[in-house]
C-alpha cells in the first residue's frame, strides 16, 4: 500500500471498545419463522436511509442485510480526522480497477465502506449538495419533476442538522444558515479547529474575484466559487448513515440487522402483468458456507452500491444476455445497460513545500504529538482530530472560449456545475506518493467532476462473494484529461496569490518539473487516482426509454418487486462529492415506497 499517512495510531483505534446488542452476526441465527415486507441489501447512504425510514410503518417488518461488519465502538471510524486511514483495514472491501487506459494502464485501488453505514462509515465526510443544474437533469432524462432541485429542497432540510463545529466556529459569512435543515437525523458542521492556511485560501480569493471567487455556500445550489467545506460531523464525530439513521433505529421491533452476510443474488418468486416478480434473496457468508433464502412481502431493495449492485443483477439474471449466457447464467430480464454507464470523479494530489512547523505533518511525524491529540479528542472531541482532510475547496467552469469546446459538447449539467474542484489540505496527503518523513507541506487536489468518459461494472466470474471487473474510465476522454490538465494551471495560479506570499514556497516532486501542457499531461496520467465517486451503473432512465435499468421511481425496468436505491440510479454522477446525493435521493424513495405501501 503505497498510501501511508497518519498510521501509526490507527491500529490501536480499530478495537471495538463496546458491541450492540441486537444485531444478527449470522444468518443461522435469524428465527426459523421470520417473514419481511421489505429487504434492503446494504447499509450505506442508500440503505440506511431506507432502514430508517421504512421501519417508520409501524405495521411494516424491514430486514436489513450488510456484507460488512458492526463500526459501533471503533474509534477510527469516530474520529474524523483519521478518514484517510481507514483505506486497507477490515472496513474496506480493497477493490481494484481493471488496467486504467487513461492513467497509463496502471490498476489502482479501489476502496469501498465494507461496515454498517457503507462507505459513509469510512469517507471524507464532505458534505456538498450538488448543483440546481445537476438536479434538474437528473429531472429532464427521466421525465420525473419530482428529481429537480427544487422539488427536492425539502428532503435537503429533512436531512440535515446543522450544528456548531467543535470549536464553535462563527458561521457568519462561511454558510447562509437559513438554507439549512436544522432538525434532520444528519449532522453537518463547519470544520472544528482552525488552521492558518483558513485565512491564506479565502484571501487568495480576493486576488482573483473573477476567476476564483468567494462562494459564502456552495450547497446553495450554485456551486461555483471557492469556500469553507461544510462536513457530516457533529460534536466533533464522524456522523454516517449507521450513526445517524441504523443506531437509533435498532431498538424498533420491527427492524432486524444482519451483518457479516452477503446477498448472492436476488431470485425470481414469480410472474406477474407477465413481468417476472423479485421478491427472493439469497444470501451466505463464504462461497463455500451454507446459503439461505428469503422472500419479501412488498419489495426487495438493492443498496449495495454502484460496484456491488449491478454485480447482484448480472447474477441474478438480469442484465446483457451475451455477458451472461458466456458465463452460463440464464437471462431472466435482457438489459444491456446493466453495469454500463460507470462514472467517477479523477482526482489528482499535488504538494508544495511551505514556511511552517505546524502542519498536519507535524501531526503525522510525531507520535507523541499524535497521541496527545487524539487523547484531547477522547476527553473534550475537540482539536485536531475533529477536522476531516481540507478546511477549504472550490468548484470552477472552464472558460468559455476553451479550445476543447470546438470539438466537444460540455458534459457539465450547466453554469451552476463545475468542471473541477480545487481542494486545499494543510499538509502532505496523496493517494499516489508516499508521504516524505520530514518537512512541512500544502497539497493542492485537483478533481474532474464533470466528465464525459464512462466505465463499466462486468462479471468476473459467477462466484458472489469474489469481485466484478470495475472499470471507472478514468481520465479516459480528451474532455476529461484536458479538464485535469487546465485544472492544474488554475490550480497553480491560485497559489500565486499575495496571501501565499511568505507561506508557499516550492512544489514538490515530480509536479515541480510538470511544467508545459505535454508535460501536465505526463504527470496527471502518471499520479492521478479516484476520489471514489463511482455512481449510475444502474441508472433510471424515462419511464418507456429503452435506456438505462431503473425507472424514475428506482424500480428495476421490466420487472416486479424490485428497486435499487443507492449511487448507480444516478443518471449521472453530481460536480459533488456524492453521499448528500445519496441520502437525498433515498430519503425520496422511502417516501415512494411508503406511498405504495400505503395505496397496497
Ligand atoms: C474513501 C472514500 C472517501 C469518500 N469521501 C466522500 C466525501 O468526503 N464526501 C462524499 O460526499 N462522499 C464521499 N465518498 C463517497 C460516498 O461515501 C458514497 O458515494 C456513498 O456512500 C454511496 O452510497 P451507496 O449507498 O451507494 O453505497 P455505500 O455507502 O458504499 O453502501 C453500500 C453498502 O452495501 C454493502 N454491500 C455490498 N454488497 C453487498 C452484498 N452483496 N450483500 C450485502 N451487503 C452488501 C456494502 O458493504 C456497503 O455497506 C467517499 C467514498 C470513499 C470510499
Ligand atoms: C482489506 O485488506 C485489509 C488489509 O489487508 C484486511 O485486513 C481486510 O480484511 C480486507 N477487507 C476485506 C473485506 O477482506
Ligand atoms: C461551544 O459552545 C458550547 C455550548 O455553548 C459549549 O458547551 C462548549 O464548551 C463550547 N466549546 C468550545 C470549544 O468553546
Ligand atoms: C420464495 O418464493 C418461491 C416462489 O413462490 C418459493 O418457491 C420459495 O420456497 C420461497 N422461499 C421461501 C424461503 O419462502
Ligand atoms: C513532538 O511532539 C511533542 C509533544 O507536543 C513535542 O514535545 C516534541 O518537541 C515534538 N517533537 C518534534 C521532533 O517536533
Ligand atoms: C479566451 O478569452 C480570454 C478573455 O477574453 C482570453 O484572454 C483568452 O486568450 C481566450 N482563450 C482562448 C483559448 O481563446
Ligand atoms: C518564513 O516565515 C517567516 C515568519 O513568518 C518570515 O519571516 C520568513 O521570511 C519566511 N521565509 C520565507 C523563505 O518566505
Ligand atoms: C409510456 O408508455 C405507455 C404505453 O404506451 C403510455 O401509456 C404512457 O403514457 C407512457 N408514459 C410516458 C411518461 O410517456
Amino acid at each position: 500500500m503505497i498510501f501511508s499517512y497518519r498510521t501509526a495510531f490507527l491500529s490501536l483505534s480499530l478495537a471495538a471498545r463496546s458491541a450492540l446488542g441486537v444485531l444478527y452476526t449470522d444468518p443461522s441465527q435469524l428465527p426459523a419463522s421470520s417473514h419481511y415486507d421489505y429487504i434492503i441489501v446494504g447499509s450505506g447512504a442508500g440503505g440506511g436511509v431506507l432502514s430508517s425510514r421504512l421501519s417508520e410503518i409501524s405495521t411494516a417488518k424491514v430486514l436489513l442485510i450488510e456484507a460488512g461488519l458492526n463500526p459501533a465502538g471503533v474509534e477510527a471510524t469516530e474520529i474524523p480526522f483519521l478518514g484517510p486511514d481507514l483505506i486497507g483495514t477490515p472496513f474496506d472491501w480493497n477493490f481494484t480497477t481493471t488496467a486504467q487506459a487513461g492513467l497509463d494502464g496502471r490498476s489502482i485501488a479501489y476502496s469501498r465502506g465494507f461496515a454498517l453505514g457503507g462507505s459513509t462509515s469510512v469517507n471524507f465526510m464532505v458534505y456538498t449538495r450538488g448543483s440546481e443544474d445537476d438536479y434538474n437533469r437528473w429531472a429532464k432524462v427521466t421525465g420525473d419533476s419530482g428529481w429537480s432541485w427544487n422539488s427536492l429542497q425539502p428532503y435537503f432540510k429533512k436531512m440535515e442538522k446543522l450544528v456548531a463545529s467543535a470549536d464553535n466556529l462563527s458561521q457568519s459569512g462561511k454558510l447562509i444558515p437559513s438554507i439549512h435543515g436544522t432538525s434532520g437525523p444528519v449532522d453537518v458542521s463547519l470544520p472544528g479547529f482552525q488552521l492558518v492556511t483558513d485565512n491564506l485560501v479565502i484571501g487568495a480569493t480576493a486576488d482573483f474575484p473573477t476567476q476564483f471567487p468567494f462562494n459564502e455556500d456552495m450547497n446553495s445550489g450554485n456551486t461555483i466559487g471557492i469556500g469553507w467545506v461544510q462536513y457530516t460531523i457533529g460534536g466533533g464525530q464522524r456522523a454516517s448513515s449507521f450513526t445517524s439513521y441504523i443506531q437509533p433505529a435498532l431498538s424498533r421491533s420491527n427492524l432486524d440487522v444482519l451483518i457479516n452476510t452477503q446477498v448472492t443474488k436476488v431470485m425470481q418468486t414469480g410472474t406477474s402483468g407477465g413481468l417476472p416478480v423479485f421478491r427472493g434473496v439469497q444470501f451466505g457468508t463464504s462461497a463455500n458456507g451454507p446459503l439461505y433464502a428469503l422472500n419479501a412481502t412488498h419489495e426487495v431493495i438493492l443498496s449495495a452500491g454502484a460496484v456491488k449492485t449491478p454485480q447482484i443483477l448480472l447474477l441474478s439474471g438480469i442484465g446483457p444476455s451475451a455477458q451472461l449466457s458466456k458465463l452460463g447464467i440464464k437471462t431472466i430480464v435482457n438489459n444491456a445497460h446493466v453495469g454500463a454507464n460507470l462514472q467517477d470523479h479523477p482526482l489528482l494530489s499535488s504538494q508544495y513545500s511551505v514556511n511552517s512547523t505546524a502542519t498536519f505533518d507535524s501531526i503525522s511525524q510525531n507520535a507523541t504529538l499524535a497521541g496527545e491529540i487524539q487523547e484531547q479528542w477522547e476527553t473534550s472531541k475537540t482539536g485536531e482530530f475533529t477536522l476531516g482532510p481540507a478546511n477549504q475547496l472550490g468548484w470552477l467552469r472552464l472558460p468559455k472560449n476553451s479550445s476543447i469546446f470546438k470539438s466537444t459538447a460540455d458534459p457539465s449539467a450547466g453554469p451552476t456545475s463545475g468542471h473541477y474542484e480545487l481542494i486545499f489540505t494543510d499538509g502532505f496527503v496523496s493517494f499516489a506518493i508516499p508521504s516524505p518523513s520530514t518537512g512541512n507541506y500544502f497539497s493542492l487536489f485537483t478533481n474532474v467532476v464533470s466528465p464525459s468518459s464512462r466505465g463499466s461494472i462486468t462479471l468476473a466470474s459467477t462466484n458472489p462473494f469474489a469481485a466484478p471487473l470495475i472499470d471507472p474510465g478514468l481520465l479516459n476522454s480528451p474532455f476529461d484529461i484536458y479538464t485535469m490538465v487546465q485544472a492544474i494551471k488554475a490550480g497553480k495560479q491560485f497559489m500565486t496569490a499575495s496571501a501565499f506570499n511568505g507561506f508557499i514556497l516550492e512544489p514538490y516532486g515530480d509536479f515541480a518539473a510538470a511544467v508545459t501542457d505535454a508535460e501536465i499531461e505526463a504527470y496527471a496520467r502518471t499520479y492521478s487516482t479516484t476520489v471514489w465517486h463511482p455512481t449510475s451503473s444502474a441508472a433510471m432512465t424515462s419511464v418507456n426509454s429503452s435506456g438505462g435499468v431503473l425507472n424514475p421511481d428506482l424500480t428495476v425496468k421490466s420487472t416486479v418487486g424490485l428497486r435499487v436505491v443507492d449511487a448507480s440510479a444516478f443518471p449521472y454522477v453530481p460536480a459533488a462529492h456524492p453521499q448528500t446525493a445519496v441520502y437525498i435521493l433515498a430519503e425520496r424513495a422511502a417516501d415512494l415506497i411508503k406511498a405504495k405501501y400505503a395505496s397496497s
